[in-house]
């Protein structure tokens, strides 16, 4: 990555003093312009999303498919919060730890307190959707709070792969859509906060297992090789599929819901979500021929020729 880890912690931690954002002074939640309202055309996206794609979702009412997209968002948030509140768990847990004088110690706690400015920014966002907004499966919130403070504590590397596994889905469908141009300024402000501050945490996540991997013992390196394409896929699905909520509320079909995740457009979502770590592991060489296999079956591998 060229820049070494210690240089990389002093530059974080002097970005993180001079650009961050407070969830409520820095967005105008009672500007008029910022008002959700579930039959704003502005909430409709179709050039982004593989779902808002399928014929099912062409046959929706304009006023349903507002509302589809503002639940969408609102989904994604609560998910996203519930993400960040494991990664904050986490890194309390490994700060904990730290010794005196530690840069590692500061960056940990700048990224604490800009996760939970998020929490607060998405949550806010989902309170004023007004929908009954559901976020990550009960099943994944469970065995998160049971696992995290105990993978932070004790294998630092497979924490971190967690946190990209998180972070670069959302980043990616965030960068993607404000590519494509988000109409709504509320949905543009939240997202483009967002994006600023997950660059740092991103760079801290990455710099973390490239400075630790090599010393990382043979049977670590080949357990983390093994676990993290399972990791990453199961992560990646959490943050970019629609939650059975949502699908529930608008009585989306299963059909549609399995034909969508078999269109070239979501495979190559789902693929590139997760394409920089996926060079990362490769570049130090935490991806075997067997843990090859698990990225296909996983459906995130992508020949680096491509
Ligand atoms: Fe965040
Ligand atoms: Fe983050």
């Amino acid at each position: 990555m060229g820049v070494s880890y210690p240089r990389m912690l002093s530059r974080l931690n002097k970005l993180s003093v001079e650009n961050h954002f407070d969830a409520y002074k820095d967005i105008s939640w009672d500007d008029p312009e910022f008002v959700l309202d579930s039959n704003d055309s502005r909430l409709v996206e179709t050039s982004v999303d593989p779902f808002a794609q399928s014929s099912w979702y062409q046959s929706l009412t304009s006023p349903m498919q507002s509302k589809f997209g503002l639940y969408r968002y609102a989904s994604c948030m609560k998910t996203g919060w519930h993400f960040e509140n494991l990664l904050q768990r986490g890194l309390l847990a490994l700060a904990f730890r730290e010794e005196n004088g530690s840069d590692t110690f500061r960056y940990v706690h700048h990224e604490v307190i800009e996760e939970s400015q998020h929490t607060l920014m998405f949550q806010e966002y989902v309170n004023r959707s007004g929908l009954p907004v559901r976020g990550m499966a009960r099943r994944f919130r469970f065995f998160g709070e049971l696992t995290i403070e105990a993978i932070a504590k004790h294998d630092r590397l497979l924490f971190f792969v967690f946190v990209l596994g998180g972070e670069e889905p959302a980043d990616f469908l965030q960068k993607s859509l404000l590519q494509a141009g988000i109409e709504h300024p509320l949905l543009e402000r939240i997202m483009r906060i967002h994006v600023t501050e997950e660059a740092r945490h991103l760079s801290f996540a990455r710099h973390f297992i490239e400075a630790n991997a090599q010393s990382a013992s043979k049977l670590r390196k080949g357990i983390l090789s093994i676990v993290s394409p399972l990791v990453l896929g199961t992560m990646a699905r959490i943050m970019i599929d629609p939650a059975s909520d949502l699908r529930n509320f608008f009585d989306m079909d299963k059909r549609t819901y399995r034909n969508t995740l078999k269109t070239e457009k979501y495979k190559l979502m789902l693929k590139g979500s997760v394409s920089r770590t996926r060079k990362l592991l490769v570049d130090l060489g935490l991806v075997g021929p067997f843990s090859k296999l698990l990225w296909r079956l996983e459906g995130i591998w992508d020949d680096p020729a491509r």
